[in-house]
């Protein structure tokens, strides 16, 4: 496994690659894994002639109250996992690589940026969109691979490389949970044991709309005031959210069907927690 900081020599290496008719497999994260990450380099592994994965805690995707400097960063542990779990190339750049001083060019996602994660964290998405296409640049990957967990995430990334023509497939995988149901995120290891016990209210919220649309449910009203009761019994300390929107563009709709989709943000002790499901599986 090839550790690599400049990008232009991850760019030449990998353009050589593609230029030989290798697939390139791209795992971007913001280091501090776990197993949601390392499935996400093993879909790749087995997808593609070669993996690379990117450890860059960006600081644009961080408003000014939120977890920036204190965001795990596991460097050590991190390598060792890409390792095993198959990665070719890890591409760690500096900060000074990636947002010159007189950095000014943004990318400003459309209208999926706006509810939910948008209503909360204003300028997220920007920073995030901007972060994955300058990746896409520097990476000349066939194929990038994002986690369900951040739903919102993979629909403003998709809505991207479709607008600007990006020349590369977006592919989105499955939500890795515990034993218990919480979803898995780098954010968990905050929680204190009792906060991580109320923590799984997050799935039992969504199986539980999951399992109402499947009896029959469709009001809106209903599924959603269903999570934030089971939300409240656990309790969290706020919730954000706790909504049953359209599963393509994220707008509010009337009467739920099989293309909607429930996503759900709160608050437990000082740490914010997403989680989202389909109301029905494909
Ligand atoms: O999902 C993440 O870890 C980050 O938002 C990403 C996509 C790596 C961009 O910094």
């Amino acid at each position: 496994m090839k550790v690599i900081e400049n990008p232009l020599e991850i760019y030449s290496q990998l353009r050589f690659a593609r230029a030989e008719g290798q697939s390139v497999g791209l795992v971007p994260t913001m280091g501090a894994l776990h197993e949601g990450h390392y499935s996400l380099v093993r879909r790749s592994v087995e997808d593609c002639d070669l993996t690379v994965a990117t450890i860059f805690v960006n600081p644009s995707q961080f408003g000014p109250k939120e977890d920036f400097s204190r965001y795990p960063r596991t460097i050590e542990a991190d390598l060792a996992g890409l390792k095993a779990a198959g990665t070719d190339f890890v591409f760690i750049p500096k900060n000074e690589d990636i947002y010159r001083d007189q950095h000014s060019t943004w990318v400003q996602p459309g209208d999926v940026s706006l509810p939910l994660e948008g209503q909360f964290r204003a300028g997220h998405y920007r920073g995030v969109a901007t972060i994955v296409l300058k990746l896409f640049n520097i990476i000349p990957a066939s194929v990038a691979f994002f986690g369900r967990k951040d739903f919102q995430q993979l629909q403003v990334i998709r809505h991207m490389v479709e607008d600007l023509n990006v020349p590369i497939r977006i592919e989105g995988c499955e939500t890795i949970r515990e034993a218990d149901g919480l979803a898995m995120s780098s954010r968990n290891r905050y929680l204190s044991a009792e906060e991580r016990v109320r923590a799984t209210s997050l799935s039992r919220a969504l199986k539980q709309v999951h399992q109402a649309y499947a009896n029959g449910e469709t009001s809106i009203e209903r599924l959603e005031s269903m999570m934030k009761q089971t939300l409240e019994q656990a309790p969290v300390t706020s919730i954000d959210y706790a909504r049953v929107v359209d599963g393509s563009s994220l707008t509010d709709i009337s009467i739920a069907d099989e293309s909607s989709h429930a996503l759900i943000a709160v608050r437990i002790g000082a740490t914010r927690l997403i989680d989202n499901m389909p109301l029905v599986c494909t």
